[in-house]
């Protein structure tokens, strides 16, 4: 399918795109944002989600700490004066030495989000300031996620005790993880990174997208054969419906895959993830939590903003990759995903929550999922890292990425 096709689809191809004057203005409020935020967090960090739209401080224990850390660092390279410049470079040094400490010390890291959590944080304050912490915390990470790999299929599992049965899978997520690997194998000049990220990408990339260009979010492989055994969701509404943030993950990792691989199959791919998203988004275009709610229902299912800004990276890293007009289309189809985001759902005021993006959602429980209820219609900590990256991504089109 030609994204050309997609992008001039009904209310999508009409929606104003956001203009240069208008991203600076958000950025600044973003960066404002995280400055006021560094009294509480900078020995601490947010949770996944904000409670009535404001997060409670806590340790560095989460999957999602690193996107914290990713804001300071956006914040930083965004910084309005000198002085506010030296005090995210400082929140960033400290913030990566808690990483450093977190992984020697093997806290709450036996799952495979090493990259949401050292890529957005250490790789990019490494790549930043040349600081040996976050690249030593780094390779220290990336060494964790091979521990993950399980040879019978190919693929790095995702949560739970290694090879237990009812958690031999992998999930779309983890394309994501994927850039810290292919980091530490340039880094290092060790190509066993490298290697262990390409069977991982085969396999998700043979599994993941089904027929109608929707994805499963968990896939289950057979422990025996290393076969596929079946897709399930988690986080989605149900097993066949599409989970807005696992279709958007697909949309970042199969243009991250391509990056890395540049082969033309892992294009295809993202042209039909991406394709699905932007169909299922309603007039608005902030998706509803699960992409099988279309147009929605405003008084019963909420939203996930995360996901739009999520899908406008993965638009602005793929419009580096390719041609002429189908890079301008990217370009256009994410400056309306920012456009809406900034102008409908971007927290500018302070006193009414300490996020950047209003309306995520982390886990809706519904009665055919497995999730635990958390965190819905609040703000989101990746949500507000993504937004950030996606008007930086809008804003330098040549930003050395943190991935
Ligand atoms: N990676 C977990 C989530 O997106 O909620």
């Amino acid at each position: 399918m030609e994204i050309r096709k997609w992008i001039t689809e009904k209310e999508f191809a009409t929606y104003p795109e956001i203009t240069m004057a208008e991203a600076k203005k958000s950025m600044a409020v973003c960066v404002d944002k995280v400055d006021a935020m560094l009294k509480d967090f900078t020995d601490a960090f947010p949770g996944p989600a904000s409670e009535n739209n404001y997060y409670v401080p806590g340790p560095n224990r989460s999957w999602t700490s690193g996107f914290w850390t990713g804001e300071v660092w956006l914040a930083y390279e965004n910084a309005a004066s000198p002085a506010q410049k030296d005090r995210f470079l400082e929140a960033g040094q400290r913030q990566m030495a808690s990483f450093l400490e977190r992984i020697r010390t093997h806290n709450d890291v036996d799952h495979h989000d090493m990259g949401f959590m050292f890529s957005p944080s250490c790789v990019a304050g490494y790549k930043l300031t040349g600081a040996l912490t976050g690249r030593e915390a780094a390779i220290l990470a990336a060494d964790q996620l091979l521990t993950r790999f399980q040879p019978i299929g190919g693929f790095l599992q995702a949560w739970g005790e290694m090879g237990a049965p009812d958690n031999y899978r992998f999930i779309i997520d983890c394309l994501c993880n994927l850039p810290l690997l292919y980091w530490a194998s340039e880094e290092t000049g060790d190509p066993g990174y490298r290697e262990i990220a390409e069977k991982h990408l085969h396999t998700a990339m043979s599994y993941v997208i089904r027929e109608d260009d929707s994805t499963w979010h968990t896939v289950f492989m057979n422990p025996a054969t290393g076969e596929f055994d079946h897709g399930a969701t988690c986080q989605g509404f149900r097993d066949g419906s599409a989970w807005a943030r696992g279709q958007a993950w697909g949309v970042y990792g199969t243009a991250m895959a391509y990056r890395y691989t540049r082969k033309e199959e892992y294009l295809l791919a993202f042209r039909r993830v991406t394709g699905y998203f932007l169909r299922h988004l309603p007039k608005d275009l902030c998706p509803f939590w699960d992409l099988t709610f279309g147009n929605g229902d405003e008084k019963t299912q909420p939203r996930d903003s995360s996901s739009a800004v999520i899908a406008a990276c993965g638009l602005l890293q793929m419009s580096r990759l390719l041609e002429d007009d189908e890079a301008a289309w990217c370009i256009s189809g994410a400056a309306k995903l920012l456009k809406a985001m900034a102008d409908g759902y971007q927290s500018v005021d302070s006193s009414k929550s300490s996020g950047q993006l209003l309306h995520g959602t982390y886990s809706r429980k519904s009665p055919y999922n497995t999730c635990t209820q958390e965190g819905v219609d609040e703000c989101v900590i990746w949500g507000d890292y993504y937004f950030m990256e996606g008007l930086q991504r809008f804003l330098s089109p040549e930003w050395k990425i943190y991935w």
